[in-house]
C-alpha cells in the first residue's frame, strides 16, 4: 500500500524525519528560508498532512486550498499564531502543537537574556573584541543589580512560571500579570498577581511570555511605556508583535527602557538597517529560546506524534482545537 503523502516545511532533526519516513511519503522543503505562501499552497495539494513551523503563514487561503485531502496540521512549536485555527476548525482539520517540552529551555534562555542585558555582557564582550579593554575601574560598564529587584512577568503560563521559579534563586520579588489567575503557581513561586498598569509601574525587569492574540498585539505601546518606571529592562522571548517596535525605540531613546533583550521581533528577521541594531543597550537574538539540541528533538518528535495520529484518524495527543472532534 502507498504511504500517505505529507508536506514537511523545513528540515527537522534527522531521527524525527527517519521515524516519519517509515510511515509516510515525505515531500520536504529543503531550503533554510521558509517556503513562500505560493509554495505552501502548491506543495500542500493532495497531501494528507502538513508538518509546519511558526514561520509558515498557514492562513485561511492555504487551508481552503488543501482542505479536501489534509487531515492534520502539526506545528513544531508551542505558539501557533501563524495558523488560522478558526479556518482549520471550520474545515474540520485538527491542529497540533508542542507544549511543555520547550518550557525549561525557553525559561533558561530568558534568564540568559535578562542577565546579559542587566549586566551588559554582550556590550562588554564587544568592547573587548573591538580592542577596548579599559583597566578595571570603579565605574566601568556598570549594570543593574539583579538581586533584590522586582521582576514583572507578563503571561504566567508554563514558561512564565518556569521563569518565576528561577527568579527565586536571584532573590527577586516576583509580580505577574495574566488574563487568568494561577493560585497554585502563586504559592509555588511566591509570585503576586498585579493588574497590568501596576506591574508596569513597579517592575525593574519586565519579561514577556504571553501568546500573541488580538488582546496582546502591541500590548506594549507608547502608553504602556509611559507608565513604566524610568530605567527598566525589557525581555521578550514570546512573540515580537506584543511590542510595538516604534514605541520601544521611543522608550529606549527617552531612557524609560534602560535595556531591551529581544529573542523575537516584528518583523522577523529584523530589517538589517533597523535603528535598534545600532544601540548598545539592545540585545537581539534570532528566535532561539527553545534551541537546545534535546528540546528541538523533543519538539520534532511531538510534532511527528501529532502528524501520524492525525493521518491515522486518531485524536492528536496535543491538539489546540479539540472541538473538531465534537460529535465524531
Ligand atoms: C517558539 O517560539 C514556539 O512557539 O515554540
Amino acid at each position: 500500500m502507498q504511504k500517505p503523502p505529507v508536506f514537511v516545511t523545513r528540515r527537522i532533526p534527522t531521527s524525527a524525519l527517519e521515524r516519519l519516513s517509515k510511515e509516510v511519503n515525505i515531500d520536504l522543503w529543503e531550503e533554510e528560508i521558509p517556503p513562500p505562501k505560493g509554495v505552501l499552497i502548491q506543495r500542500s495539494q493532495g497531501k494528507k498532512g502538513l508538518l509546519a513551523l511558526l514561520t509558515d503563514p498557514i492562513d485561511a487561503e492555504v487551508i481552503e486550498s488543501c482542505k479536501t485531502t489534509v487531515k492534520v496540521i502539526s506545528q513544531m512549536a508551542v505558539g501557533y499564531d501563524n495558523i488560522d485555527v478558526n479556518a482549520a476548525s471550520r474545515a474540520g482539520i485538527p491542529v497540533g502543537n508542542t507544549p511543555g517540552v520547550l518550557t525549561d529551555a525557553t525559561a533558561d534562555f530568558t534568564w540568559a537574556l535578562l542577565l546579559a542585558i542587566g549586566r551588559r555582557v554582550v556590550e562588554a564582550d564587544k568592547q573587548v573584541r573591538d580592542g577596548i579593554w579599559k583597566p578595571w575601574g570603579p565605574e566601568i560598564l556598570l549594570g543593574a543589580e539583579i538581586n533584590g529587584s522586582t521582576l514583572g512577568i507578563v503571561g504566567f503560563g508554563r514558561i512564565g512560571q518556569a521563569v518565576a521559579r528561577r527568579a527565586a534563586g536571584f532573590g527577586m520579588q516576583i509580580h505577574y500579570y495574566d488574563l487568568s489567575r494561577y493560585p497554585e503557581a502563586e504559592k509555588d513561586t511566591n509570585a503576586t498577581y498585579l493588574e497590568f498598569d501596576e506591574l508596569l509601574q513597579t517592575s525593574d525587569f519586565i519579561t514577556l511570555h504571553a501568546s500573541l492574540t488580538d488582546k496582546t498585539y502591541h500590548l506594549f505601546d507608547r502608553e504602556a511605556f509611559k507608565k513604566m518606571k524610568k530605567g527598566i529592562y525589557l525581555i521578550n522571548a514570546s512573540r515580537g508583535a506584543i511590542i510595538d517596535p516604534q514605541a520601544l525605540v521611543w522608550a529606549l531613546q527617552n531612557g524609560i527602557v534602560a535595556g531591551a533583550a529581544l529573542d523575537v521581533f516584528e518583523p522577523e528577521p529584523i530589517p538589517g538597517n533597523h535603528v535598534l541594531l545600532g544601540m548598545d543597550n539592545v540585545i537581539i537574538t534570532p528566535h532561539i529560546a527553545s534551541a537546545s539540541v534535546q528540546t528541538r528533538l523533543k519538539m520534532a518528535m511531538m510534532a511527528v506524534d501529532n502528524l501520524l495520529a492525525g493521518i491515522k484518524g486518531i485524536n492528536l495527543p496535543y491538539c489546540v482545537n479539540p472541538q473538531v472532534y465534537d460529535g465524531k
